[in-house]
């Protein structure tokens, strides 16, 4: 019998500005998704924050995509929301941008990432939360863990890796909707990386072992600004990963988080900070984040989960956590400047392209000006 794993993640108030969720919104929503562990709709859940943001993580039997799974994260979102606006959270209800709930929350303004597989007899997986980026953040880590030896050795010890994986690719910028490729590693390689670079374009949907044909990742593709028409936020994305086996090792998947890549999202949603690795329930705090990742690693057996081992909380990704903090602030000190800040198109903010519209009459033409100075230089 198949199991659905689905995790559904908003940012619905926060205390202190985008911090952390408050403890009564945190315990408003796990009690209300709690009521329904082992009912006829959930097997399982399991609610967590990571930075500013509620994730709920649900095993069930009804596939991906159900309306009644999806229905009952959307109602502890608005339940909780009405905590947020009682406790005078700061965004109450910032990612709910639809007044009535469709059928699914996917373009409501949640994040989602789901799968429905087969369990095997172990089944350990990971759960990635991130806060102030986009779901661009996770292309470098998915591709150094599915793709490169350099990272992940198993691709070159297991017969089963060695085959390769199957990257579905979405471009999230296309104008007349979303639209997917998929590539295969290794032969692709190239064609995976010179899109994965555009962070804020494609975005990996999906990847798939082609040995066995199974689903290792499902990853969050949704862009605020893609739903509400405009910036409402960062788009904050989670993902969940199958591991060990036939897949990536646990440690293989974490070991691209200590790089501590720049991805776009922090400060106003408006500026590139490297991706801290941190605890669950740790918030944000310098320039409003740097934005951070969060990874609970978990195992499930006919869709009962066990407790969750905080990945990042060891005391290794404290050195990785001084090291982030180091160029964090290291890009700080250009201000604004170059590649601190998003460019135009991504910029949370409307303040600078109204000043430059503002500015655009006073510009005046250096035509005439220019053959006189060459011609006295002659
Ligand atoms: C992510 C998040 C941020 C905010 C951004 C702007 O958790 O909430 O991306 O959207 O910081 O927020 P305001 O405009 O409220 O300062
Ligand atoms: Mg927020
Ligand atoms: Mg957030």
């Amino acid at each position: 019998m198949k199991t659905t794993l689905s995790v559904i993640k908003a940012d619905i108030g926060s205390i202190g500005g985008h911090i952390r969720p408050s403890q009564a919104l945190l315990d408003a929503v796990r009690s209300r998704i709690h009521a329904h562990r082992g009912n006829h709709l959930l097997i399982d859940a399991r609610v967590s924050a990571t930075g500013d943001d509620i994730a709920i993580l649900m095993t069930h039997r009804h596939g991906v995509g159900d309306p009644a799974v999806h229905k009952l994260a959307w109602d502890a979102f608005r339940g909780g929301t009405d905590v947020a606006r009682r406790q005078g959270l700061y965004g109450a209800g910032q990612d709910l941008l639809k007044d009535a709930f469709s059928g699914n929350v996917r373009g409501m303004g949640p994040a989602v990432a789901e799968m429905e597989f087969e369990e095997r007899p172990a089944e350990p997986f990971l759960f990635f939360a991130a806060d102030k980026t986009d779901p661009g953040a996770f292309n470098l880590p998915l591709y150094l863990a599915f793709a490169d030896p350099m990272n992940t050795p198993g691709l070159l010890l297991s017969p089963e890796l060695s085959q390769g994986f199957r990257f579905v690719i979405m471009d999230v910028g296309h104008t007349e909707g979303d639209r997917v490729i998929e590539l295969n590693a290794p032969e692709d390689m190239y064609r995976i990386a010179a899109l994965l670079r555009d962070t804020e374009r494609y975005v990996v949907e999906s990847v798939w072992s082609r040995a066995t044909g199974e689903q290792a990742v499902a990853a969050c593709t949704t862009r605020l600004h893609n739903i509400a028409g405009k910036y409402t936020g960062k788009d904050d994305p989670v993902m969940l990963v199958r591991v060990q086996k036939n897949f990536p090792a646990t440690g293989e998947v974490l070991a691209p988080y200590a790089i501590g890549a720049l991805v776009a999202g922090g400060m106003r949603g408006s500026h590139n900070m490297p991706l801290m690795p941190v605890p669950q329930e740790s918030g944000v705090s310098y320039f409003d984040g740097p934005p951070v990742v969060s990874c609970a690693a978990l195992c499930m057996h006919d869709g009962r989960l066990t407790e969750a081992e905080d990945a990042f909380a060891h005391p290794f990704w404290d050195r990785v956590r001084d090291q982030v903090a180091a160029k964090a602030i290291e890009l700080r000190r250009q201000g604004f400047f170059g590649a601190a800040m998003l460019p135009m198109a991504e910029l949370e903010y409307t303040g600078v392209t109204a000043m430059l519209a503002e500015l655009e009459p006073r510009f005046r033409l250096r035509e005439e000006a220019r053959p006189q100075v060459a011609m006295r230089a002659g």
